[in-house]
């Protein structure tokens, strides 16, 4: 293990004792994988741009084009980003003792799943996949959109009744997919071991997961370079990058 102060052993022997674990994770986690945050101040993506112009509805509807561009910008990021050796730290755990993982993520790329948690709960929906605006005869069948590799430019229409096609992530106003809170919560209740990596916990309700996995009896750990909004809702705060920090704790 490569930890010459030691600091991390008390959480490793957690890690291996623990009966279940939970990852809670942020944009932070895939930092090192060269896809930017949201709120570090000068390289965070919403240092430079007004999330609510372009993660909202009303922004997409006053503006598609320029939403679909920035979301389409996005994409080639994160099909050009590779895990990171935090993710494949949590994949490779997750293959050698299946069950004892659940990995729960804010992030809407798919470095998680490309690293082997397959079976990872997405919060925020998924960047690489998209959804219809409104309900329309299309949405009341089911069907689903297949758009994932567009390019700049208008957002693509349906023939039959003009609805648009909008990215498949959750937006400032939105709920979060039922299903997947639900999982989360039930795994926030269930864990006794809770790591919470690269989120500034300033976005509810994943914030709240934390303090419910403590509240219910699980120690939760934080694993950020920087204080976040709900390091007191941590019983240990572990101040390094999640490509430094996980490999050492989940290494067989
Ligand atoms: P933020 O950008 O708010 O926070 C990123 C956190 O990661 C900060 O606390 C950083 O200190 C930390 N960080 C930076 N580099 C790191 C590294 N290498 N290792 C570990 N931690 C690092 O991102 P989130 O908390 O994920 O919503 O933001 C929550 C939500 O707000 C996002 O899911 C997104 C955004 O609006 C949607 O996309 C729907």
């Amino acid at each position: 293990m490569d930890d010459p102060a030691g600091t991390l052993q008390p959480l490793r022997q957690r890690v291996c004792a623990a009966r279940h674990i939970v990852v809670l994770t942020g944009a932070g986690m895939s930092a090192e994988s060269g896809i930017p945050t949201f709120r570090d101040a000068l390289t965070g993506m919403w240092a430079n741009v007004d999330p609510m112009q372009l993660a909202s509805e009303a922004g997409f509807r006053a503006n598609p084009a320029r939403v679909w561009a920035w979301y389409a910008e996005r994409r080639h990021g994160v099909r050009a980003a590779q895990p990171n050796a935090g993710h494949r730290a949590l994949g490779d755990f997750a293959r050698r003792l299946p069950g004892r993982l659940t990995v729960v993520t804010q992030n809407v790329d798919d470095l998680h799943q490309r690293a082997g948690n397959t079976d990872a709960i997405r919060l925020h929906g998924d960047i690489l996949q998209d959804r219809w605006l409104d309900s329309c005869p299309r949405t009341m069948r089911g069907s689903t959109c297949d758009t994932a590799f567009a390019e700049p430019g208008d957002p693509p229409i349906c023939a039959e009744c003009g609805n648009r096609v909008r990215p498949g992530v959750v937006w400032f106003g939105e709920a979060l997919p039922l299903d997947a809170l639900t999982a989360a919560e039930q795994a926030a209740d269930a864990c006794d071991l809770m790591l919470v990596v690269g989120t500034s916990g300033a976005v509810w309700p994943a914030a709240g997961l934390a303090a419910r996995a403590r509240h219910a009896g699980a120690h939760v750990a934080i694993v950020n370079p920087e204080p976040s909004d709900i390091d007191a809702d941590a019983h240990q705060l572990v101040r390094g990058t999640a490509a430094g920090v996980l490999p050492p704790l989940f290494a067989a």
